[in-house]
């Protein structure tokens, strides 16, 4: 399966501007703005009249089918479906950027490419995140977190979404991989930027974000060629070994992005998830104080932050060909999204899906918050022991938490949301 099927039917140089009406909504006369301030409102609406919401969007000059799943079953199957590939590169071809170090990181990444070339760039990298390893290294994990909350103990005070959320993980991140302590602002804060780029940001800012594309590149080629001659960290080195020997052997683009991509897939996933985690829970005391009394309710509530606020709202793919989900048919050539914030609170799973409870027990064995299919999330395991051994620090180092402002907000239909700042008091 090659992606070539969408080059026949676009020629992407034919329009080089972007398209305003890309957001408009025919179903309800709503603007876009509207829709991602509260989505799931919207969605519970659309539901009543069906799982599949239809959009007719003209693009470079031609009509394109989007449709949009709601159901857990329709986007369960569409991320199984041999028929269906990403189209990241194209998306950026269409916003009239066909090279460029951003399109670079498409290019070589892991997330934007299927068929073998996918397996063959993921291969490397597929056992280091695995639950077993990530197990195995909690003890550490568990010292991590802590270590980075105790600093704030004093002080009294902390908005979890910007000074711990969004440090804690990448910091995490880069100890796993093993980039050097006095790297990791600047790598950090690279990757920061160029995560713009996956989302549909202003053209404007294109120079800025392949200024940080082409800096990431340039580190990570830098920290590799240091790991080959006087090396320390396990993880580059067996990472090294296995991206030579998978057949045939990876690019040296190829090697720098995947390690890229790592943190450009996890820095914002994660942090809403923790700033979420701790919003949702404090906002309803009785689950707090449960969860503080009991640590057997810690993973509960993991799920269940990630069922109702799921960090990435929908998963996008191109049909290769017509596809059938279900009862509904839908024709090659189309753009079709995995909603998992519609999925995630079907009614037809889940039991009063519009609650957040941490009781709850109908969840599926493989969490769809991940995605799933061969893109599905890589880190997941590394996530979700971050969140659950957050949740257990907060709840045993700050018995007296409580929100300061009122609960987060967290908004988004589409691609990674957005969450807003949390403070809370100890
Ligand atoms: C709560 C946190 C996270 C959530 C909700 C999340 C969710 C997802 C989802 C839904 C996908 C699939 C996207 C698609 O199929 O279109 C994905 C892919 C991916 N995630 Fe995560 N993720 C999280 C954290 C992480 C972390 C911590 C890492 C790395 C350490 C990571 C690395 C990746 C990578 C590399 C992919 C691409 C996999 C591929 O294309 O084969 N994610 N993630």
């Amino acid at each position: 399966m090659t992606n070539a099927a969408i080059n026949q039917v676009v020629d992407y140089r034919a329009d080089l501007k972007p398209r305003p009406h890309l957001a408009e909504v025919d179903i309800f006369d709503v603007a876009e703005v509207e829709l991602d301030a509260h989505p799931h409102n919207y969605i519970a609406r659309m539901r009543e009249r069906s799982d599949v919401w239809r959009r007719t969007v003209s693009a470079v000059n031609r009509e394109i089918g989007v449709y949009t799943l709601f159901s857990h079953d329709k986007c369960t199957q569409l991320l199984t479906h041999p028929e269906v590939c990403q189209f990241y590169t194209q998306l950026l071809m269409w916003r009239g950027v066909p090279v460029g170090p951003l399109q670079n990181l498409f290019v070589n990444g892991m997330p934007t490419v299927d068929g073998t070339v996918h397996r063959r760039r993921r291969k490397p990298l597929a056992g280091t995140f695995t639950m077993p390893v990530i197990k195995r290294l909690q003890p550490d994990i568990r010292r991590f977190v802590r270590d980075h909350l105790t600093p704030y103990l004093a002080r009294g005070e902390m908005n979890v979404a910007t000074e711990f959320a969004k440090t804690m993980p990448p910091r995490l991140l880069c100890s796993i991989i093993g980039i050097p302590e006095e790297d990791v602002d600047y790598f950090v804060g690279l990757a920061r930027q160029a995560a713009v780029g996956l989302t549909l940001f202003p053209l404007e800012q294109m120079g800025d974000i392949d200024a940080a594309a082409a800096a990431l590149m340039g580190y990570v080629e830098r920290l590799l060629d240091r790991q080959r001659t006087h090396g320390q960290s396990d993880f580059l080195r067996q990472y090294l070994q296995s991206a030579s020997a998978v057949d045939p052997e990876l690019t040296p683009a190829e090697t720098y992005v995947q390690l890229i991509d790592l943190m450009l897939a996890s820095a914002e996933t994660t942090r809403m998830t923790i700033t979420n985690a701790i919003s949702l829970l404090l906002a309803d005391r009785r689950q707090w104080d449960l969860l503080s009394q009991d640590a057997l309710f810690i993973g509960g509530a993991v799920n269940e932050t990630l069922r109702y606020e799921p960090s990435v709202g929908t998963c996008p793919r191109f049909t290769l060909a017509d596809i059938e989900l279900g009862d509904e048919r839908i024709p090659a050539n189309s753009i079709v999204s995995a909603s998992l914030l519609g999925a995630l609170r079907d009614p037809a799973l889940f039991a009063d899906p519009q609650v957040f409870n941490i009781t709850r027990t109908d969840f599926q064995r493989k969490h769809l918050v991940f995605g799933g299919g061969a893109h599905r999330c890589l880190g997941e395991s590394l996530a979700w022991i971050e969140v659950f051994e957050t949740l257990s620090a907060f709840a045993e180092l700050t018995p007296n938490i409580r929100l300061r402002d009122g609960p987060a907000t967290c908004t988004g239909l589409s691609g990674i949301r957005q969450v807003s700042d949390c403070h809370v008091i100890f």
